[in-house]
C-alpha cells in the first residue's frame, strides 16, 4: 500500500510517500519538507498569516517532489494522508484543501490525521517491533505532553502543560539572548558549555499529585533574573542561562515521567515532537529508562521536526480502523493536548 502524507500545521510544508506491505512493514520511498524557518527568523517566531500564504506557494511543488523522489504518479497512491489537527488554522487548511482537491481528482480516499499522534507514529519506522500500548512523551513547539497510548487510535492524555510548551519556553528564552528562531538547537549546544548552577530556577512539574507541567513560570523566572540583571548592568553567560534552563527542563520532565511509568505500568516509552531533538533530554531520559527498566524509543533527528512521514504512518493506522472521509473534510485548530 502507498500512502501519500501531508503535513502543513505550522511552519514547514511537508509531503512523503511511504510504502507499507500487507504485514505492517514501513518503508519511507520520499519524505520532503520545505521550512519556513527563514521567512519566520524575521519576526521571532511564526507568524500565522505569513505561514498560510508560504504553505500556499510551497504545497504544490512539495507533493511533487515527494511523488517524484518515490518514483509515483498521484494515482498509485491508494491513501492520502492529511495533518487535519491541531495547529494554525491557516495553515492547515492549506493541506487539508490540497489534500481534498487531490482526492476529487483522483477518487481516493482522504485520512485525516492528528498531529500529535503523527508525530508519535514517526517511532513505528525506526521500531518495527513498537506496539501499543505504550507511554508517549510529545514535547514540541505547540505541545507537552504525557500520553497513555492504549491502541493505534486511542490516545489518553495523562499529563499536559497548564500554559506554555516546552519548545515556546525554548524559543522565548533564545530569543531574549539574542538567538535566532527556533532557539532550541542553538540552546541545546550553548546548554553543554555553561554551568547549569549558575541560576536558581523553579520546576516545571507542578507540585501536586498530576502529570501536569507549567512552563511559563520557569521561562518567566529566567526572563526575570535577565531583566534584573539587565538593569543593575550586570553580565550574565547565555552558555550558564542555557544549562540552567536545560537541567530544570529535563529533571521537570524526567520527574512526572517516572511518575508516568509508575502509574500505568508500561514497560515502554516512546519520545516525540521537535523537542526530542535534545541533546541533555535524549540522556537524561536513557537514565530514567534505565533505572524504570523501560524501554526507550525516540526517532532520529530526521523524523523529531514535523514531516509528511509522520503523517502517512499514522494514517496507516487510521485507515485500518476506517477513519476515512470525504471531501466534507475541514480542519481544527485544537485536537488532542
Ligand atoms: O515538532 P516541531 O518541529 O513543531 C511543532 O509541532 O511545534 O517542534 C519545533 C520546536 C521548536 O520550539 C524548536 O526550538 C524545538 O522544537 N527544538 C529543540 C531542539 N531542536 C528543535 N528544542 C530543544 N533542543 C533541541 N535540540
Ligand atoms: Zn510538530
Amino acid at each position: 500500500m502507498l500512502i501519500l502524507g501531508i503535513e502543513s500545521s505550522c511552519d514547514e510544508t511537508a509531503a512523503a510517500v511511504a510504502e507499507i506491505t500487507e504485514n505492517g512493514e514501513k518503508r519511507i520511498l520520499s519524505n520532503a519538507v520545505a521550512s519556513q524557518i527563514a521567512i519566520h527568523r524575521l519576526y521571532g517566531g511564526v507568524v500565522p498569516e505569513i505561514a498560510g500564504r508560504a504553505h500556499s506557494e510551497a504545497i504544490c511543488p512539495i507533493v511533487s517532489e515527494a511523488l517524484e523522489k518515490a518514483g509515483v504518479a498521484a494515482k498509485d497512491v491508494d491513501v492520502i494522508g492529511v495533518t487535519s489537527n491541531p495547529g494554525l488554522i491557516g495553515a492547515l487548511l492549506v493541506g487539508v484543501s490540497f489534500a481534498k482537491s487531490l482526492a476529487f481528482a483522483t477518487g481516493k480516499p482522504i485520512v485525516p490525521v492528528n498531529h500529535i499522534k503523527g508525530h508519535v507514529a514517526a517511532n513505528y519506522f525506526c521500531y518495527p517491533e513498537l506496539k501499543p500500548p505504550f507511554l508517549a512523551l510529545v514535547v514540541s513547539g505547540g505541545h507537552t505532553s504525557i500520553i497513555d497510548v492504549k491502541s493505534y487510535t486511542d490516545f489518553q492524555t495523562i499529563g499536559r502543560t497548564r500554559d506554555d510548551a516546552a519548545g515556546e519556553a525554548f524559543d522565548k528564552i533564545g530569543r531574549v539572548m539574542g538567538l535566532s528562531y527556533p532557539c532550541g538547537a542553538e540552546m541545546d549546544k550553548l546548554a553543554s558549555l555553561g554551568n547549569p548552577k549558575a541560576f536558581t530556577l523553579p520546576s516545571a512539574a507542578i507540585s501536586d499529585e498530576t502529570l501536569d507541567f507549567s512552563f511559563s513560570g520557569l521561562k518567566t523566572a529566567v526572563l526575570n533574573s535577565l531583566n534584573s540583571m539587565a538593569q543593575k548592568g550586570e553580565e550574565y553567560k547565555k552558555e550558564d542561562v542555557a544549562a540552567a534552563f536545560t537541567e530544570v527542563f529535563t529533571s521537570s520532565i524526567c520527574k512526572k515521567l517516572e511518575s508516568a511509568i509508575k502509574k500505568t505500568g508500561h514497560k515502554t516509552l516512546v519520545v516525540a515532537g521537535g523537542v526530542s531533538a535534545n541533546s541533555h533530554l535524549r540522556n537524561a531520559l536513557l537514565k530514567l529508562c534505565k533505572k524504570t527498566k523501560t524501554e526507550l524509543c525516540i526517532p532520529p533527528l530526521s523524523l523529531c521536526g514535523d514531516n509528511g512521514a509522520m503523517i502517512a504512518a499514522q494514517a496507516y493506522y487510521e485507515y485500518l480502523a476506517g477513519n476515512v472521509t470525504d471531501t466534507s473534510l475541514n480542519a481544527s485548530a485544537t485536537g488532542i493536548r
